[in-house]
């Protein structure tokens, strides 16, 4: 972290001694005001309910620039890897630093795939689940569970044990999310075949059956490559920030993520695609594109609860570049399965344009996320939506692990604990039951 010249003045209107702040400048992006000795100092906390002005760490993965709409894995936009990079790359990528040099993605390739299979025994915890049971209830499980399958790598403070887990994540999420998508469906596990690439060997994992081998489709393996990389990493949200503080205690790897994947569920964050989908689905139900007039009345009524989901965003006050990407992949995967009439993707352009010409939304800079478009192209590629905040998950393990082994490297890092402002009952005498 570079100080700056400038210096913070917290003075208080009672009287109280003021107090010098340090503030340090990042290589792009706000600066931020140091505020650590504030208590030790003033007896006061600061209060930021939501981290809205917040930053909880220094990092050197990910940049976002909300304003211009901008997304920067390690330095590169977004656009460039999604044109130039396949997601092990990507991958590499946010765990390394740099790009790999084609000798070091082979190697990194070979590695990842060496690491595909799970440990027979997991077949006999998944089973014990419901067969109607929501995936990302499966897939909490199922990553809590690879810490009572691979005990020799979860020492987060051995450098060795976070590596290997974290090529075993990577390696072993396209698995355990295509066991527990057969597994919903009543149908065998297919083993991971490592002459496939990371993408072709998803695909083929979820939709070859014993009887019948699956092709891989070019435009549909590159969608769902796309998808990963989009997908892999987004600075502090709130799943990352959950990795981060549930490792801050010293946990295990497969715990720290397993708390990711819980966190990610939700319908505000991970959960929108499905959600998004859902959505529109409902509208479609309810006669199409002429009910989108009612439904943004819906939206903008302050008493109804209907929120236009994959529209909206914490940071991106500007169209999320990964939208942009995603709606260019909706268009090469409705071509290449001939859906390009798809009315659920004519619907979600009518409710966009629509959106973006209201007011309610101008003014609110609510710009369509990238889940707003990545429900179609995961439901063209035949993915159910029940399983969509898995692939997510999936494709958002690279970046929390990265998230969480730049913090444990970190010499400065302590165990997360947040403060807050008591406003409960002052202390009182408990009265005994009878007299109560
Ligand atoms: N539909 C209608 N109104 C909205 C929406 C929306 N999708 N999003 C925000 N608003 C309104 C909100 O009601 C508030 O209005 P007012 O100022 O009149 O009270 C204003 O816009 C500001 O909203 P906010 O809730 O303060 O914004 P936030 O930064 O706390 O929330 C968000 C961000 C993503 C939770 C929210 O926009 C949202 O719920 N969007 C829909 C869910 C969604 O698509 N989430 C996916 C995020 S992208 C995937 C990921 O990275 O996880």
């Amino acid at each position: 972290m570079t100080p700056s010249d400038v210096k913070a003045t917290l003075s208080f209107s009672d009287g109280s001694p003021s107090m010098d702040l340090p503030i340090y400048k990042g290589s792009i992006g706000p600066d931020v005001i140091d505020i650590r000795k504030l208590y030790a100092q003033t007896g006061r906390f600061t209060y930021d309910p939501g981290f809205l002005s917040t930053a909880a760490c220094n990092s050197t993965i990910t940049y976002i620039d909300g304003d211009k709409g901008e997304l920067l894995y390690r330095g590169y936009p977004i656009e460039q890897l999604a044109e130039h990079c396949d997601f092990l790359e990507t991958c590499y990528l946010l765990l390394k630093g740099e790009l790999p040099n084609p000798t070091q993605k082979t190697d990194f390739v070979k590695l990842v795939t060496n690491h595909t299979m799970v440990n027979e025994q997991m077949q006999f915890f998944l089973r014990g689940f419901r067969r109607d049971a929501h995936p990302m209830a499966v897939m909490t499980g199922l990553v809590g569970a690879l810490s009572a399958f691979y005990h020799d790598s979860t020492d987060i403070n051995n450098p060795q044990h976070r590596e290997i887990s974290a090529i075993r994540l990577i390696a072993k999420m396209p698995t355990l999310v295509s066991m527990a998508y057969k597994y919903g469906v009543g149908q065998p596990f297919i083993y991971p075949k490592n002459s496939l690439s990371y993408s072709a060997n998803f695909m083929r994992m979820m939709f070859a059956t014993p009887c019948e081998e699956y092709e891989p489709n070019d435009v549909l393996v590159r969608a769902i490559d796309r998808i990963f990389i989009l997908h892999a990493d987004h600075e502090q949200n709130a799943s990352t920030s959950t990795v981060r503080l549930c490792g801050s205690s010293g946990t295990n790897p497969f715990a720290a993520i397993a708390a990711g994947v819980a966190c990610l569920w939700g319908p505000a964050h991970g959960g929108a695609n499905e959600a998004a989908l859902n959505m529109l689905k409902d509208i479609q139900k309810q006669g199409g594109v002429e009910k989108i007039g009612e439904f943004i009345k819906q939206v903008k009524d302050k008493n109804s609860s209907v929120k236009l989901m994959g529209f909206g965003h914490r940071v991106y006050k500007n169209y999320d570049p990964r939208a942009k990407l995603m709606r260019e992949t909706c268009h090469e995967v409705l071509s290449a399965t001939g859906l390009h009439d798809d009315p659920l993707f004519k619907l979600a352009m009518a409710l966009e344009k629509i959106a973006l010409e209201d007011d309610y939304f101008v003014s609110r800079k609510l710009y369509p996320n990238v889940d707003f478009y990545s429900g179609i192209v995961q439901s063209a590629l035949g993915i159910p939506v029940s399983l969509f905040t898995a692939i997510f998950a999936l494709a958002r393990t690279v970046g929390w692990i990265a998230q969480l082994n730049e913090m444990i490297a970190d010499p400065e890092y302590k165990i997360g604990r947040p403060r807050q402002l008591f406003v409960g009952s002052t202390r009182r005498d408990v009265t005994p039951l009878a007299q109560r």
